[in-house]
């Protein structure tokens, strides 16, 4: 048995989608699994998922937006899991549009979910982490903050996210932790899903178009995140921090 085998690994909007995956490849690899979602229901039913397979994990409430939320989330998690080492902020959320038509609310609920999201919760569960002299963070970003039309709220955030993870690691190396961000491409989860009805395009007719500009022929599968985010927080990939890595397919997106 691996020293990953006894660590505990957060991940936020575990619930579905790429966090969803990233929860079962941890448990698969043999940490025990807080899936740390808004959507109670839908964490409980990736939680019992993985425990059928064999897994360890715990579905536990929380926004990550806010403060209290994610403190008691997270004292939660080290209460009945484990000390977490492990955190994947991966939570998200859209509200696309063309900046003229972008509202005040469109812009802070995306700011809010992931910046101040991924703030609130490196900054409850790096206690943990120093205290242990090991820890992984690794943070959700996107091939959108190389710009994306339609969504300067969320190219903003995703490339926030980019300079709060080198800082991250620039802080907390010396405690054995590493920060890293994993930009991925066009990923299938009803994230995309959502898209493609915004542009009123059917799925399946969205899913095609994006392939034919991808290098590798095909859109990405949620596992395709899970399975960098697996090596990212191994215990060997102790010298890779602070980068941001694109998982799109190709070079661009
Ligand atoms: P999704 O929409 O399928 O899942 C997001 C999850 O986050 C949901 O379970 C939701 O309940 C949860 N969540 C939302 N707000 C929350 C909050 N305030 N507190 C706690 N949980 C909350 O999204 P998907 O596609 O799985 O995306 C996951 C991450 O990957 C996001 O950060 C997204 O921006 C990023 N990403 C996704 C891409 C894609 O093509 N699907 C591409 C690039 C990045």
């Amino acid at each position: 048995m691996t020293t990953d085998a006894h660590r505990t690994a957060i991940v936020t909007g575990g619930a579905r989608g790429i966090g969803a995956a990233i929860a079962a490849r941890l448990a698969e690899d043999g940490l025990a699994v807080a899936v740390l979602d808004l959507d109670d229901a839908a964490a409980k039913a990736t939680t019992d998922a993985i425990g059928a397979a064999g897994g360890r994990a715990l579905p536990v409430p929380v926004n990550v937006a806010d403060a209290e939320s994610v403190r008691t989330a997270v004292e939660r998690v080290a209460a009945e899991l484990g000390p977490p080492t492990v955190l994947v902020n991966n939570a998200g959320v859209t509200r696309d549009n063309l900046l003229f038509r972008l509202t005040e609310d469109d812009w802070d609920t995306v700011m809010s979910v992931h910046l101040r999201g991924a703030f609130l919760m490196s900054r409850a569960a790096q206690k943990y982490m120093v205290e242990a002299g090991f820890g992984r963070i690794v943070s959700l970003s996107s091939t959108s903050a190389l710009g994306n039309r339609g969504q300067a709220n969320y190219a903003a955030a995703k490339a926030g996210i980019q300079g709060f993870t080198k800082t991250v690691a620039l802080e907390l190396g010396k405690f054995g932790i590493t920060a890293n961000a994993i930009a991925p491409g066009f990923i299938e989860t009803e994230m995309t899903r959502a898209t493609a009805q915004r542009l009123g395009l059917s799925f399946e007719q969205y899913k095609l178009d994006r392939a034919a500009e991808i290098p590798v022929g095909r859109v990405g599968q949620p596992a395709d995140i899970a399975h960098l985010a697996s090596f990212l927080v191994s215990e060997g990939a102790g010298f890779v921090s602070g980068q941001v890595i694109y998982a799109a397919g190709g070079p661009k997106t």
